[in-house]
């Protein structure tokens, strides 16, 4: 191969008033010192690079380049952690439609697992994440109505029954909340306790097991809460009319019996394939919650550093008890090492959930919070004031975030910010493709290139 020398660059630049020549061993004055020093401030200066911006992290997958210095640009979010760079695991990645999002998420994906660490996708409800899994030797669990597979939500794993108990009574009264569109009030509580309790004598119990309990409530059990079997069936009806729904409405056949399939913890990778859902918002709501369920009992096992990833986030901040059961998630993510990757297409998407000041809309401010790294992509023009005041962004940085091109993406994490080219392998390129219906003919690595 002819590896052909290009003529050194010269370049002179201006330091506290000096011309200087750019050498092999630095800088060399050329001419002598005549203006005063200027003073300016630290986001004036920032100009200035390379002299002011941290060099780009070095430790980790490497995800491209960094546009400023040309160099390798990695990630790695429990290295960065583990060195006090982050202070939480945490990312969150927002861009306009096809600029490369999930592409990130998937090489981030695949190329951590090959350092070790496992990634869920608690829900994929395009389905593009199953030809990623199957690459990475994963397991893909596709559910849908007239699919076999089967989970059941109240199957925690758990051996020890009061945790158990505690998990699955979470986990029906956030399902009863998605379905009612409304917060259960004590006597509800405590309807669903008695019935949970009772259907709990079983090894594991179902959906339809606590909706029989609802309605046919044990009458000993009630004597001894204070209550007849005729005040437990009406304190209890509205519950049962929402798990219903799980069990002969537009989700019957997913979560109303044992579970068909197991989920192995140890896989590299586990997709929750929901395309078959289509634009059911709810459905997917209810299918993510329950499968948050198993989420919950397979980090209490351990199982290692793992990679989160809610691709399509903004489709499931449109579920109040989602989000809590994500904020609750966010909150332990430390303690299971896990970190979170929520994809959103614009930040405003996590102040739509809910008016100013209501539970919804601080769950959601409390997720982007707890995010410390935060990439930003290619964001329209009137998004660009909302996003540089919720992350503090410099009017240089918010300038350019409309010019983004596709996998270029401004990453911000604390107390530094770098413009970083996502680089995708032809390999990587070929099974993370989403726009193959946008072309005629399929896409060919120079592209890439
Ligand atoms: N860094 C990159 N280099 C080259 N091609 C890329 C890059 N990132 C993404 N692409 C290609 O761009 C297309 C769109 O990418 P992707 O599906 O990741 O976008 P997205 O932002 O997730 O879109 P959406 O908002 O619709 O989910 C894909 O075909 C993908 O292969
Ligand atoms: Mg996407």
């Amino acid at each position: 191969m002819n590896l052909v020398r290009a003529p050194r660059a010269v370049r002179s630049t201006t330091l506290r008033g000096a011309a200087y020549r750019r050498s092999p061993g630095g800088f060399t004055s050329c001419l002598p010192l005549r203006l005063p020093a200027h003073r300016a401030s630290s986001a004036t200066l920032a100009g200035v690079y390379p002299f002011l911006v941290a060099p780009p992290p070095t430790t980790g997958v490497l995800v491209g380049t960094d546009a400023l210095t040309g160099g390798p640009f990695c990630f790695d979010p429990w290295a960065m952690y583990g060195a006090g760079e982050l202070t939480n695991p945490n990312m969150v990645l927002a861009g306009v439609i096809g600029q490369g999002k999930s592409a990130l998420a998937k090489s981030l994906a695949v190329r951590s697992i090959a350092v070790g660490r496992r990634v869920y996708v608690p829900g994929d409800p395009k389905g593009e994440w199953a030809p990623v899994a199957d690459a990475v030797g994963g397991v893909v669990v596709r559910l849908g109505p007239g699919l076999a597979t089967r989970l059941n939500p109240l199957d925690t794993g758990h051996t020890e029954p009061a945790i158990a108990h505690g998990q699955r009574l979470r986990l029906l009264a956030a399902l009863a909340q998605t379905t009612l569109r409304r917060d259960l009030d004590a006597v509800e509580h405590g309807a669903l306790d008695a019935a949970l309790t009772e259907a709990g004598h079983r090894p594991v119990p179902t959906i339809p097991d606590v909706v029989d309990a609802l309605t046919a409530p044990d009458r000993a059990a009630a004597r001894a809460d204070g209550a007849s079997v005729a005040e437990r069936v009406t304190d209890g009806r509205d519950l049962a009319h929402g798990l219903r729904r799980l069990i002969r409405g537009d989700l019957a056949g997913l979560f109303d019996g044992p579970s068909t399939q197991a989920l192995d913890a140890n896989a590299p990778m586990v997709v929750l394939d929901l395309s078959r859902l289509g634009s059911n918002d709810d459905a997917l709501a209810l299918a993510m919650t329950c499968a948050s369920g198993w989420l919950e009992g397979t980090l209490a096992a351990g199982g290692g550093r793992r990679w989160v990833i809610y691709d399509e986030a903004w489709r499931l901040l449109r579920s109040v008890p989602l989000i809590r059961r994500m904020q609750a998630q966010w909150k332990l993510s430390r303690a299971y090492g896990i970190a979170n990757l929520l994809v959103l297409h614009r930040l405003s998407d996590l102040g739509a959930v809910g008016g100013a000041g209501s539970e919804a809309r601080s769950l959601a401010e409390g997720l982007l919070a707890d995010c410390s790294t935060r990439v930003i992509y290619r964001q329209e023009a009137d998004q660009v004031a909302a996003t540089g005041t919720a992350l503090g962004l410099t009017r240089p940085e918010q300038d350019l975030l409309p010019a983004l091109p596709r996998g270029t993406g401004l990453w911000k994490m604390p107390g530094r910010t770098h413009i970083a080219h996502h680089r995708l392998h032809p390999s990587e390129l070929a099974v993370f493709d989403t726009d193959a219906a946008m072309r005629d003919t399929p896409a060919r690595p120079t592209e890439v290139a």
